[in-house]
């Protein structure tokens, strides 16, 4: 008889989103005259850019004729994309990123989830608390972390890091020895983020103590202050110690097309071994490359006309994110993040837990976001709202909570 994974068995409930779909769509079905605002996940809403769309027309036609056809795409990615990514996102920055130290793939998230298979079975992760779910989830499934507390609902074999208005949302660092740590910065869900002296703590500590960090930047085109890092390859040291995963999803709207990419720095050797071979053979192995088109589309991204439509839209979305901050704050409420990001953290009101917050922003102003402990321990008593929606419903939404 054959026998399931049953690491799968532990994961407590449905993947966030998911729940919160259903809640909506059982919501929606039962007050079908109710125009409901969707805050909640981190999803884009304004078209692609003219540049990539011009982009995929093209690549669509070669794909047309035998003489310009596209097969297989080599495993690490086409070379124009790789060439562009490099010099535009790490090279322009002074950041010592090679072509061919970047796989190109089909999404951050499945990257952030797939990356913990090069490491040891066990190995100690550890995570800031509130987290995106799919770093704590993966290893779940992988059988890293140990057993789950209902009560308290955390791992017993993870390392949280507690990020709360307290602290500014910056974690500290961990009083246990970690051997993985993942850093998300501009932060999901909190949409706060570090600075660079913060971030070469980070490194320090990673070289230090023998860690590797998985940095999540997918929100890096939201960065709007000065001495925020857009990459960790800004800090001195992190090529031996950090892997960078990025995403076109929220800068250029790719989260229906799908490309994102890793940066695995050759520099990365453990035991003699070089990481970015391990992450080679498993790309070559399990992945046969993001399509052709979708490739041209984000070489798009990094021409002249592309860069600035890109620079529009974020703007558009920060406009909203604005809006939230001031909106909220001007009915009293505490609200963080926003300012490098399109993600804005909100103390639910009084003594109201995340999900009763939920349920009662959804009933009253027909407005979804997200519960802040969907995302961990520490994000209960906190409320994401996201920049992603239309201009107008994101006033109307603030509206609507300001009313209630
Ligand atoms: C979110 O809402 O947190 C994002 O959509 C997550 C993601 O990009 O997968």
């Amino acid at each position: 008889m054959y026998r399931i994974n049953e690491n799968y068995l532990k994961l407590p409930g449905s993947y966030l989103f998911s729940t919160i779909g259903k809640k909506v769509s059982a919501f929606s079905a039962a007050n079908p005259d109710k125009r409901i605002i969707r805050l909640g996940i981190g999803d884009v809403t304004q078209p692609l850019p003219g540049a990539v769309v011009e982009a995929l027309h093209r690549a669509v036609d070669e794909m047309a004729d035998a003489d310009t056809f596209h097969g297989y795409a080599p495993d690490l990615g086409y070379e124009f994309l790789r060439k562009a990514i490099a010099e535009n996102d790490f090279q322009a920055r002074g950041c010592a990123v090679e072509p061919d130290e970047i796989f190109v793939s089909d999404g951050a998230k499945s990257d952030s989830a797939n990356i913990q298979e090069i490491f040891a079975a066990d190995s100690k992760i550890a995570v800031c608390d509130p987290v995106y779910p799919v770093y704590v989830d993966s290893n779940v499934m992988a059988g890293r972390t140990g057993s789950y507390d209902k009560e308290s609902e955390v791992w017993s074999d993870v390392i949280y890091m507690p990020c709360t208005a307290e602290n500014g949302f910056v974690p500290e660092l961990p009083e246990k020895t970690p051997d993985l740590i993942y850093l998300c910065f501009p932060n999901n869900p909190t949409g706060c983020t570090v600075t660079k002296d913060q971030l070469q703590v980070w490194v320090d500590y990673a070289n230090r103590v023998g860690a590797v960090i998985i940095f999540d930047a997918a929100y890096e085109a939201y960065i709007s202050q000065e001495d925020v890092p857009h990459s960790i390859y800004e800090c001195e040291g992190a090529r031996g110690c950090a892997i960078e995963l990025r995403s076109f999803s929220k800068n250029a709207g790719f989260t229906g097309l799908r490309l994102a990419y890793t940066v695995v720095p050759k520099d990365m050797v453990c035991g003699g071994v070089s990481l970015h071979s391990l992450w080679t053979r498993r790309h070559g192995t399990k992945y046969n490359g993001a399509p052709y088109i979708v490739q041209r589309a984000g070489e798009a991204v990094y021409s002249e006309e592309g860069k600035a439509q890109i620079r529009s839209m974020v703007d558009r979305y920060m406009k909203n994110a604005r809006y939230i901050l001031e909106g909220l704050k001007s009915a009293g409420y505490e609200v963080y993040g926003g300012v490098n990001s399109p993600y804005v953290w909100m103390k639910t009101p009084g003594q109201m837990g995340s999900w009763e917050f939920f349920d009662y922003l959804l009933e009253r102003a027909n407005v979804v976001g997200t519960p802040g402990a969907g995302f961990g321990p520490s994000g209960e008593g906190y409320f994401r709202l996201t920049a992603f929606g239309s201009y107008e419903n994101t006033v109307e939404a603030v509206e609507r909570i300001k009313e209630i």
